[in-house]
């Protein structure tokens, strides 16, 4: 059966839902548990500021940043939700150890060993996917009442006091899971989520030292992952999990010599839209849920099962989705896949032109270039916002907040900081 994208994000979104049981999320999509209406926009520093993709939040405990997400009445978080996006990366990989049993072990010493590229130690993205992994696998360990998420440098002893061994049974089959080797992508500049450094990682250091012993790659993304599928698993034939749905990644899921392992989409489509959607709405001075959990005129809306809003943390929160051999035709073109009911053009007599200063912090970053951007600029003129991207170079803050020298000239804000610490060197200069 052909199932169209739309029919297949309800049926995922929904057993999602199911799955996730009583999560710590207030709100939902749609329900009535929705903000409340903004009042037209002011000028200074009531102009709408929506943070994506980097939460403000202490990159030490992930502790939220509320004062950069409370700046002013118009401040949101738009982003996904992390720690069902890590458990599903998961869960994805040990229901592929499963249908692999017979081949898994690839050296047959009863190990089935993985490596884990981590993107960057104090993202709460990375932190989830490496949580996520790490629980399903069983190879989690506690500290304090959560899942210790650093690298482990190299653990093919198994010794390690940052993870333990897991264990699997299928079909009457046992085997020790191991996380053989991890560390944090970051290059000696200071970017972090580095595709090269990750690739050099495993073709050059782990292979290297125990290439047999590597039955999985793990990565926090799809851009690290990528470059270890083409450096070495692909060769070797050792399937790669990844985050992000780039469409590289989706083409690799169908690879007739060796595909890739799988890759779960944060539904860029949503957050792309959700992004601009809330500045639009805030600026038009109507309720921040118009066009979002509630049909605008034009007819734009998102379903309840595609993103959640958490009142608590100002923040709203795009579903993600599992994308493996299965389904991967429904994914393939993520850049140019608008959300299906989130694409009527805005009439210009509510939604009169304005002008959008939108960051991104790293102009290499493959996900935020490859996927986001090029969807910020279909939805920009749909809702009638001229779109000023400014990139800067994923290490230095200043990068950015150097070209954000005259706030006066734009309507509203994105920003997408290098570092979550750094919400105030952001809110500083629109306060002025
Ligand atoms: C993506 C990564 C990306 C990072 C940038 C994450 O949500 O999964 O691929 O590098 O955002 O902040
Ligand atoms: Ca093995």
């Amino acid at each position: 059966m052909q199932v169209s994208r739309r029919q297949f994000l309800q049926v995922g979104g929904l057993g999602l839902m199911g799955a996730m049981g009583a999560g710590a999320l207030v709100g939902c999509g749609g329900g009535s548990e929705a903000p409340a209406g903004s009042e037209p926009a002011a000028s200074g520093t009531d102009k709408p500021v929506i943070f994506y993709n980097r939460q403000p939040s202490n990159s030490s405990t992930g502790e939220l940043d509320m004062t950069a997400l409370n700046y002013n009445k118009n401040t949101y978080y738009v982003g996904f939700d992390a720690n069902q996006g890590g458990e599903l990366e998961g869960t994805m990989i040990v229901d592929y150890i499963k249908a692999h049993i017979d081949e898994i072990d690839r050296n047959g010493d009863g190990i089935i060993g993985y490596v884990l590229a981590i993107g960057d130690v104090g993202h709460n993205d990375s932190i989830a996917r490496t949580r996520g992994c790490r629980k399903a696998l069983g190879t989690a360990v506690e500290k304090d009442g959560q899942i210790v998420s650093d690298p482990v440098g190299t653990n093919t002893d198994g010794k390690s006091d940052k993870v333990k061994d897991g264990e699997i049974e299928v079909d009457g089959k046992k085997f020790k899971i191991r996380e053989l080797a991890s560390q944090e992508m970051k290059t000696s500049a200071g970017a972090t989520w580095d595709a090269p450094t990750a690739g050099n990682a495993l073709s050059g250091t782990w292979a290297s030292a125990f290439g047999e012993q590597i039955d999985i790659v793990v990565s926090n993304n799809d851009g690290m992952g990528m470059s270890m599928y083409s450096n070495w698993a692909k060769e070797n034939k050792v399937p790669v999990f990844g985050y992000d749905a780039n469409s590289d990644a989706v083409a690799a899921l169908g690879d007739t010599d060796f595909p890739y392992g799988g890759t779960i989409s944060q539904n860029p489509a949503v957050q792309a839209y959700l992004t601009l959607r809330l500045l639009r709405n805030s600026l038009d001075g109507v309720d921040v849920n118009t066009g979002v959990g509630k049909a605008d005129e034009a007819g734009n809306v998102i379903a309840e099962d595609d993103f959640k809003f958490s009142k608590d943390d100002r923040s709203f929160y795009a579903m993600n989705l599992e994308v493996t051999a299965d389904n991967y035709k429904d994914f393939t073109d993520p850049a140019n896949t608008l959300y299906e009911t989130a694409q009527a053009q805005l009439d210009e007599k509510d939604s009169p032109k304005k002008k959008v200063w939108l960051s991104i912090y790293n102009s290499a970053d493959n996900f935020l270039g490859s996927t986001y951007k090029p969807l910020l600029e279909k939805y920009a003129p749909l809702l009638n916002l001229d779109l000023e991207v400014v990139q800067g170079d994923g290490q230095n803050e200043s990068s950015i907040t150097n070209k954000l020298g005259n706030p006066a000239d734009f309507d509203a804000f994105a920003i997408n900081m290098v570092k979550t610490d750094n919400g105030a060197s952001y809110t500083s200069i629109l306060g002025q």
